[in-house]
């Protein structure tokens, strides 16, 4: 019906705002009222043990920014930047506009907003908080197949920013890029983008660029291992701000499409060792069935291969290592050379990235069939500390 209503009324039939609207009264209606489709009602809560944007579906439409501390800046500026942060992001992730509003978002819901903060190793020397640095914030190290472009990496601060329409996550990010001033400066920027909700009959695990389906073996929340593998328990020492927070591993990771799409469709899925249009495992099964490693197949070879991307990242061959991959596609056009400049952003959510991203890009650095298709340009981890309670802002637990 919503479809068809869409349909036959066109843009002309589309009634915007109104009484009793959700979020400001402003759904987009056709001429019975009705709204058209649940997308910009949706809202995603600000506050809770856990910052949202990371157990959440990935939205449609995703930024993330990177900024410094500008010379001179320290914990004081620190501490009003992020009051600053949190009563902008809570406002504008309700649906309700922020101080000093520039009106791009001003007729559409909240979207399912949402923005996470996270700090880099290099905010906690700035801020005099050097003796806060917590354990598992380490230095990343550098892996032989890197092409790291040192510019578009790391950062004091981080914000993650998503939503299910475009305008919603471009007031988010330009908001919140203002209000950075003049504590902080933005040092990078990227752009991505998922799959539409309601773009498939029914929901499911979303594709990336390459095509495959990508996110089937990710820890759900429903495993019994999910929050200690995903969040971070700060203990009583220096860590004790990040109980409930969790490590983001940002990789901003070229697809080398134009050699990937010259591989016959059957060498891809040996590739990452799945079924390139359902997702379901070379092993056998649908996209859900347990990956079994030690298959034979009649021909007496492995039926995942030995360098298959599943198999050199799985948690089996990495002693348990988990991590909870959220990422977006991006798109940046095309080099001069005809070139897609595009790829993955790939963030990674783990409890102590020793254990989780670093371990397992170690082993993959030296043995995934993947790694001839994909470059790493950018790199960065950030501490993102557990969600703010109602009237607190966010990383307070550090700064206070
Ligand atoms: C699984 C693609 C980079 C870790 C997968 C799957 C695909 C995929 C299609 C199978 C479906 C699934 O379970 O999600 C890619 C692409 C990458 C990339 C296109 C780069 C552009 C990475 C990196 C890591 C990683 C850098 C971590 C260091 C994993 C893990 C799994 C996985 C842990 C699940 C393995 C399992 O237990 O079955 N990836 N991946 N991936 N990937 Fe990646």
């Amino acid at each position: 019906r919503l479809l068809g209503t869409a349909g036959a009324t066109g843009a002309a039939g589309l009634v915007v705002g109104g009484a009793g609207g959700a979020f400001g009264g402003y759904v987009a209606r056709a001429d019975d009222g009705a709204a058209l489709t649940s997308v910009g009602a949706n809202a995603i809560p600000f506050h809770g043990a856990h910052q949202a944007g990371i157990v959440d579906p990935a939205q449609a439409f995703g930024h993330l920014a990177a900024f410094d501390l500008v010379a001179g800046a320290g914990r004081k500026e620190a501490v009003a930047l992020m009051r600053r942060w949190s009563r902008a992001a809570e406002a504008m992730t309700a649906g309700r506009t922020p101080d000093d509003d520039d009106q791009v978002a001003l007729d559409a819901g909240p979207c399912s907003l949402t923005v996470t903060f996270g700090f880099g190793r290099s905010f906690f020397g700035k801020a005099g908080l050097a003796d806060r640095v917590p354990s598992a914030l380490v230095t990343m190290p550098s892996f032989t197949q890197d092409a790291i472009d040192r510019a578009n990496s790391d950062g004091d601060l981080w914000i993650q920013i998503g939503a299910d329409d475009g305008l919603v996550a471009f007031h988010a990010l330009r908001v919140l890029q203002r209000e950075a001033a003049p504590a902080a400066k933005l040092r990078w920027q990227m752009n991505g983008f998922n799959r539409t909700p309601g773009a498939t009959a029914k929901p499911r695990t979303v594709r990336n660029l390459m095509g495959q389906i990508d996110g089937t073996n990710n820890p759900k929340p429903t495993d019994k291992a999910f929050a200690a593998q995903v969040f971070a328990s700060g203990g009583a020492g220096a860590d004790a701000w990040m109980d409930g927070g969790s490590y983001a591993v940002v990789r901003r990771i070229r697809m080398l499409l134009d050699s990937w799409d010259q591989l016959p469709t059957q060498r891809q899925e040996e590739v990452i060792g799945r079924h390139k249009a359902s997702g379901a495992p070379l092993s056998g099964g649908t996209e859900t069935t347990p990956v079994d490693l030690d298959k034979i197949d009649p021909d007496g070879s492995l039926a995942v291969p030995g360098d298959a991307h599943i198999r050199v990242a799985a948690a089996q061959s990495n002693g348990g290592a988990a991590m909870l991959r959220r990422g977006f596609s991006y798109h940046d056009g095309y080099d001069a050379d005809g070139t897609p400049n595009a790829g993955l952003l790939f963030i990674a959510w783990q409890a102590d990235p020793s254990n989780g991203f670093i371990k397992v890009q170690s082993k993959l650095d030296g043995g995934d069939g993947l790694s001839r298709f994909i470059r790493h340009e950018s790199s960065a981890l950030f501490a993102v500390p557990g969600g703010p309670a109602s009237g607190e802002y966010v990383g307070q637990r550090l700064l206070e």
